[in-house]
């Protein structure tokens, strides 16, 4: 049964959203104002949640959203570092969203119980995307879907990922621009733009800098995503 809530998620949350599986047991780590399973609660379109913060703070908020919106037999609330005080029975799909690439990969990395075919992983990083590939290529997670979103001025990559177990070979343009290489979407041309764009900053300040070799490297970058 869907209930009336009077907000509607950005862009980013959207995407993020679009990839959770209708009747889904959801957990959204690192939840903060926990705007997404609070969303998806009201329109009637996951079965529970579990919202969880490392922070007590951001906890409350979450706790105050859910209780606003009338969602409490639906999400509840849980303090934990990463996925370390959410059980297993309670997480089929989980969001980690807003969060550092690497900071996402160490979630994952000592969660065993995350290394299950059946688990679905909707990973939002703000920085290091080209980390939390690479760490997902090496650690046998398939990487099947990935789209771009723009939500207020930057742009954003989703990726919906599953374990199989498969360790992959990721050339330095799969870890740059992931799987939106191949998607002609104006969300996805952004977001290669934007990549394109940080790499040239960072070759000219490594130039002026004098680090002639760094900045070749990450010249080789560029010219592997130009191809
Ligand atoms: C920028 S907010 C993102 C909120 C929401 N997920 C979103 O995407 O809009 C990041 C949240 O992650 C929480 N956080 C940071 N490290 C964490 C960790 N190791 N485990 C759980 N939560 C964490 C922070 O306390 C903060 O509330």
């Amino acid at each position: 049964m869907s209930r009336d809530i009077q907000f509607t998620l950005d862009n980013r949350l959207s995407l993020c959203a679009s990839f959770v599986r209708e009747g889904t047991k959801l957990a959204d780590v690192g939840t903060d104002h926990a705007y997404l399973p609070v969303k998806l609660a009201a329109e009637g379109k996951i079965r529970c949640a579990v919202a969880s913060d490392i922070r007590i703070g951001p906890l409350e908020n979450a706790r105050t959203n859910i209780i606003k919106y009338g969602v409490e037999d639906i999400v509840s609330t849980v303090l934990s570092d990463g996925l370390d005080n959410i059980s297993p029975e309670t997480a089929d799909d989980i969001v980690i969203a807003g969060m550092g690439g690497e900071l996402i990969a160490k979630i994952i990395k000592r969660t065993q119980w995350l290394y299950d075919g059946s688990r679905r992983l909707i990973l939002q990083p703000m920085t290091r995307m080209e980390s939390l590939r690479l760490f997902l290529y090496e650690n046998g997670f398939l990487i099947e879907d990935e789209k771009a979103c723009v939500s207020g001025r930057k742009c954003y990559s989703v990726m919906l990922c599953r374990y199989d177990g498969i360790i992959r070979e990721c050339s330095k343009k799969n870890q740059y621009i992931g799987l939106l290489d191949k998607d002609k979407s104006d969300e996805a041309q952004r977001y290669i733009s934007m990549i394109k764009s940080k790499l040239t900053k960072k070759i000219s300040g490594l130039i002026k800098s004098g680090k002639t070799e760094d900045a070749e490297y990450y010249n080789n970058i560029l010219s592997e995503i130009n191809a």
